[in-house]
């Protein structure tokens, strides 16, 4: 390995101190070994380009350091199972081990004085902090914080700063870049004899490449110590697959010690020549100061939270969860790049191996369509450029249309395993990847959703129609118009999981019957507004107006379960047969209840997964009277196990929409432990991104009441007594947002932009001008505009 020469810039101590505001922060005080895995997900850094695991840089008895970069997916052929594409797991860029007297420090050991661990949310860093008691009895402190650059995305930055009491002779510091040791499960990227480097300069670079895919990865960095100021060359120990610099020291009693170290990624995915681009954008960095990395890219966390915060006032604990959830998301997208989504987990963990579900568009997308529109757009243009991928599935299963796929990585092709094995060997079938239908109008509702709130024309002609019309495509050809005169969709897979292969299920039917809706009110926009655009897309995808009047009939009359009696809408047919279980009786399991009854006993019960007809309701909420909403979760509520990490958020909003307050903070505090408190027991394998989608949708669109319309904005707000208020931002077709809702009096001002239309509560809807402010009241349960 040859060496990008450094130039050291100034030297000089952190000049940027952690946000000593306790509300944006999370905090980790102490060592428990046992917790090492799920503080790494919390604590992850990301920027939705890299995301790196918070393990420590001396690392642990069980530490599981990774680094996953979007897009960049291998198979681990040799796997158990059905072997499937995953993230690969990048090298570890951030290890430090620190050796007194040819001792390494290590937590587990027990010799340090205390410890502290924190996520500045607001400036998006990982703070370090510890006092470290040596053999000899002599007291180091060390002061360390990490960031993935959200100014820079491919730039990922270390700094250790090390002050001792007294003097240490025989320091021995080792930064190692190095792929991440083999662990079972994981595939990991190694330096593969890749086809050879193009520019013939492998710098400081680890060149790695995938198996299967074939992508080149190209890893940047170097480490530079200063000691007050002054720079020390690192001991660089050649190696063709790590790179390894070492400093032996005497260290001095009141001097300040700093290590940086800075790593670029690129990959062949974005660019062609991805070392020699890793080698020149580092060189170009290691010519600046490193505080301006940290500080241009604490500008850009200042800037997304300026756009995106939401205050919960009176409750520290779930002001910090909020801000949690904006942290994770904020960090998991990258707007730049539309050939990749979100995963289940983002960037922070390998469960769900990186796949992206219909978690992104129906819980994690509402968050950017309304804080940060260019990255939505991105998540959007990824399925529209999966679209071809989602044709041939449904060509493949015997439809028409599109059929997305209910697990992606890149390329939009279906990547749920086909089985699993049991630890005792038995094959277990998948079926998620071929009934689970329900993902292509999650899709399309995503679009629509995107279109309202932005009015995006150039998305909307480009490719927000097209998806809708594919998909609406897909439902006409689904079901069959049955004897009875309906359209019943048979043999899916609903949002719950427990039951699988059902005819009928109510989210299914409805979301696909407002699919058909949605693509014929689209087609007959286009027809008026964009005439040409219409007879350019009808004649690429060979759609006929007739074909969209089909839609429409089909979408009059599919099977939606309601029994206008009652009010309930069935779940699926047959499900008020199942066996009647009491869930309250199984309340003090911490096993999900598919596991204690048994996957075929779950099955012939009653007993829900996740939201499903709850979710439905929720997403399509004015087409349901308040009646049939609130019988509807009244029945379906006692019934539903949480099984899935997606369920108590949405639980959570639609109790507070319905005005059950304790219901839905319950359940609100609830959604806000998934990761913090690790309720699930799944933490370790990253963040639930969905469930943090979730609990900032359940604070907007739940308590704050908000819904989307083609008019404008309109809101039914709820805001717990205890609360005090809840604000938040938004932006609404270029008009920024800023609403303060106190439990009797709401106040929303326009920043800047054209204004908005807003409907508070059943108040007549009034125009908010940029610049203005507006206030109401509630009066005798009713919201009435005063003068702010
Ligand atoms: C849930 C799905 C979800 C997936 C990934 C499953 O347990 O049931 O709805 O998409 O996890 O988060």
């Amino acid at each position: 390995m040859t060496e990008i020469p450094v130039s050291l810039a100034e030297a000089g101590a952190f000049h940027f101190h952690p946000t000593d505001d306790p509300l944006w922060r999370i905090e980790e005080v102490g060592f428990n070994l046992a917790r090492e895995h799920e503080i790494e997900s919390l604590f992850a850094v990301s920027n939705g380009y890299v995301g790196s695991r918070a393990s420590l840089a001396e690392g642990s008895a069980l530490s599981n350091p990774a680094t996953f970069i979007a897009g960049v997916f291998d198979t681990n052929t040799a796997a158990q199972g059905d072997p499937v594409p995953e993230l690969a797991a990048a090298p570890d860029w951030m290890q430090l081990s620190l050796l007194t007297s040819g001792r390494e420090f290590r937590l587990e050991e027990g010799n340090f004085v205390w410890h502290r661990r924190m996520i500045d949310m607001y400036h998006g860093i990982l703070w370090r902090e510890f006092d470290y008691r040596t053999e000899a009895g002599g007291l180091i402190h060390v002061r360390a914080c990490r960031l993935a650059s959200l100014a820079d995305r491919h730039v990922l930055f270390q700094s250790i700063q090390l002050d001792a009491e007294n003097r240490f002779p025989d320091i021995h510091l080792r930064a190692l870049t190095a792929p991440v040791v083999e662990r079972p499960g994981r595939v990991r990227l190694t330096p593969e004899p890749c086809p050879p480097s193009e520019d013939g300069d492998s710098a400081s670079l680890l060149e790695l490449c995938t198996h299967t895919t074939q992508i080149k990865v190209a890893v940047a960095s170097a480490g530079r110590l200063r000691i007050g100021g002054e720079a020390v060359p690192p001991r660089i120990d050649p190696s063709p697959d790590r790179r390894v610099e070492s400093w032996e020291l005497d260290i001095e009693a009141g001097k300040p010690y700093r290590f940086d170290r800075l790593v670029v990624i690129y990959t062949s995915r974005e660019v062609d020549r991805p070392s020699a681009m890793a080698a020149e954008h580092l060189r170009s960095l290691l010519n600046a100061e490193p505080n301006n990395v940290i500080a241009a890219h604490a500008r850009a966390w200042e800037k997304r939270w300026r756009e995106s915060d939401v205050e919960i006032a009176g409750d520290a604990a779930l002001q910090r969860a909020v801000r949690f959830a904006g942290y994770h998301l904020i960090g998991a997208v990258n707007p730049a790049d539309e050939r990749v989504s979100i995963g289940a987990r983002a960037l922070t963990g390998e469960a769900y191996k990186g796949h992206v579900f219909w978690d992104t568009e129906i819980f994690m997308l509402p968050f950017y369509v309304l804080t940060d529109p260019p990255s939505a757009r991105a998540l959007l243009m990824f399925r529209y450029h999966s679209l071809s991928a989602a044709r041939e599935k449904a060509r493949r299963l015997g439809y028409q249309g599109a059929l997305y796929a209910w697990e992606s990585t890149n390329t939009g092709e279906e990547m749920t395993p086909g089985y699993s094995l049991s630890p005792d060997g038995e094959i277990k079938p998948i079926l998620n990847g071929v009934l689970e239908h329900h993902i292509s109008a999650d899709v399309a509702y995503a679009v629509w959703q995107y279109w309202q709130a932005t009015a995006d024309e150039t998305f909307l002609l480009d490719a927000g129609a097209e998806i809708l019309f594919e998909t609406a495509r897909f439902w006409a050809s689904r079901g069959l118009l049955d004897e009875d005169g309906s359209y019943h969709i048979r043999e899916v897979i609903g949002p719950d999981e427990y039951h699988e292969g059902v005819d009928d299920n109510a989210f299914t039917n409805v979301m696909a019957q407002w699919n058909l809706e949605c693509a014929a009110e689209a087609a007959r926009m286009l027809i008026e507004r964009w005439p040409d655009r219409w007879s350019g897309l009808a004649h690429r995808l060979d759609l006929r107006e007739d074909e969209a009047d089909r839609w429409h009939d089909l979408a009059r009359r599919m099977y939606t379960g309601l029994d206008t009696r009652t009010g309930l809408l069935e779940h699926f047919k047959g499900y008020f047969e199942l066996d009647d279980i009491n869930l309250s009786e199984y309340g003090s399991h911490a096993l999900p209840i598919d596991m204690i009854l048994g996957r075929e006993r779950t099955q012939l019960s009653n007993v829900v997964k996740q939201a499903d007809v709850v979710m439905l309701i929720y997403l399509l909420w004015d087409r349901f009277s308040p009646e049939v909403r609130e019988i509807n979760f009244r029945y379906y509520e006692p019934r539903t196990a949480h099984g899935s990490s997606l369920s108590p958020s949405i639980h959570a909003a639609v109790a507070a929409r319905l005005g059950d307050l304790e219901t839905g903070t319950r359940y609100f505090h609830q959604a806000s432990q998934i990761d913090l408190a690790n309720n699930m027991g799944n933490a370790a394998g990253g963040v639930h991104a969905a469930a943090l989608g979730g609990l900032w949708q359940a604070a907007v669109l739940g308590f704050g009441g908000l819904r989307l319309g083609a008019d404008g904005l309109s809101f039914t707000p709820h805001c717990p007594p205890a609360w005090k208020a809840l604000r938040f931002r938004l932006v609404w077709r270029g008009t920024h947002l800023h609403v303060d809702i106190q439990p009797e009096i709401v106040e929303i001002a326009a920043e800047s932009g054209m204004g908005v239309a807003i409907r508070m509560g059943d108040a007549v809807p009034a125009w908010l001008g940029s610049g203005q402010r507006m206030c109401w009241k509630l009066v005798a349960g009713h919201w009435k505009e005063v003068s702010s």
